[in-house]
């Protein structure tokens, strides 16, 4: 049963958007967002590439039925860009303008740090914004979790496991440079999952000797014939080390660059239910009054925080993961 939301700003029309890197889950979070309108009476458009969509009134109508079997599918059915026009005043004021001239009287935005950038200006412009957080890096201070994160390291994981067969029959090293846009995040969680004998993370520096060789020595000692090692992307340059790692180590070795295959494919269950829950927590925010916030989950819940203090929270790598990661498969 519905309970009836006091909707203080009379809320009519909420638009939403999704922005930036698309993420697994995306689908589920718009389809939530466009059916709790429909329960509560209020009607839903989608705005289709992100903001530039936006400055654009490039629309959708979005009814329950637009949105049907849209949490198994991955990417996003309303397009995704990165809009620089929009970080001007120039475009954050067609933004503003488009809202009016759209009716929408409130605003949802799926995406990262930059796409919560987007919606701040825009609430301070007098439009009433909640966002999400959907990015595989799960890099976003301020929430435990992001949409996408999990798919991302099921995919990763179900390629790496692939890999590690051929690897163990040629007794080989693979090297395998995943995703995390400066963030360990995913690299460490697969890398537990997969049990690399070595990860390279972003996060406290790299040195060869001690993260790859030692590492690789103490492999062989103990009776360890093949070494999966990740790297998360941008720390170093992943062919060279793999080149590196072959001719200090003589074992032959291979990469592989995951790319965007890690953005792909069907959502996890844990990200089509993360996306519902935070498309339809987000509806009800904007329909209790609230703006300028977005949805995070910490300690098993979901919250709000402000936006301009989502921005500013970091989140470190998890110390006792890295142990993890780090004692176990040697
Ligand atoms: O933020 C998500 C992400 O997939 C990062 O992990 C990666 O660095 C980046 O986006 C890639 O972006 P693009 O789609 O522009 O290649």
């Amino acid at each position: 049963m519905n309970s009836i939301l006091p909707n203080p700003n009379g809320i009519r029309r909420i638009g939403v958007l999704t922005s930036g890197g698309d993420a697994p889950g995306m689908n589920a979070a718009v389809r939530a967002v466009a059916r709790t309108c429909e329960k509560n009476n209020i009607e839903c458009i989608g705005i289709y590439r992100g903001y530039s969509g936006l400055i654009r009134s490039d629309v959708v109508p979005l009814k329950a039925r637009t949105v049907n079997n849209m949490t198994s599918k991955g990417g996003t059915m309303l397009y995704t860009a990165r809009c620089a026009a929009f970080k001007t005043e120039e475009g954050l004021r067609q933004g503003v303008d488009a809202c009016k001239y759209l009716g929408i009287g409130g605003l949802i935005t799926i995406g990262g740090d930059g796409t919560f950038r987007g919606a701040e200006k825009l609430a301070n412009a007098g439009i009433n914004t909640v966002a999400i957080p959907a990015t595989i890096d799960n890099d976003i201070g301020c929430s435990h979790y992001s949409i996408g994160f999990d798919t991302a390291a099921n995919t990763a994981i179900e390629v790496i496991d692939k890999l590690s067969d051929t690897m163990q029959s040629h007794e080989r090293a693979s090297v395998v440079e995943v995703m995390g846009h400066g963030a360990g995040h995913l690299a460490v969680y697969v890398g537990i999952s997969v049990g690399a004998t070595a990860i390279v993370l972003p996060e406290g520096g790299f040195d060869f000797e001690r993260d790859i060789l030692e590492r690789i020595r103490e492999g062989k000692f103990n009776g360890k014939h093949h070494f999966i090692i990740i790297v998360s992307e941008g720390v170093t340059d992943t062919m060279a080390l793999a080149e590196r790692i072959q001719r200090e180590t003589g074992v032959e070795t291979r990469t592989t660059i995951l790319g965007h295959i890690q953005r792909g494919g069907s959502p996890s269950a844990r990200d089509r239910v993360m996306a519902s829950r935070m498309g339809h927590f987000a509806v009800e925010a904007l329909l209790k009054g609230e703006t300028n916030q977005v949805v995070c989950y910490r300690d098993s819940r979901l919250l709000l925080t402000p936006i301009n203090e989502a921005l500013q929270m970091k989140k470190p790598l998890d110390e006792y993961m890295r142990r993890v990661s780090y004692e176990l498969p040697i």
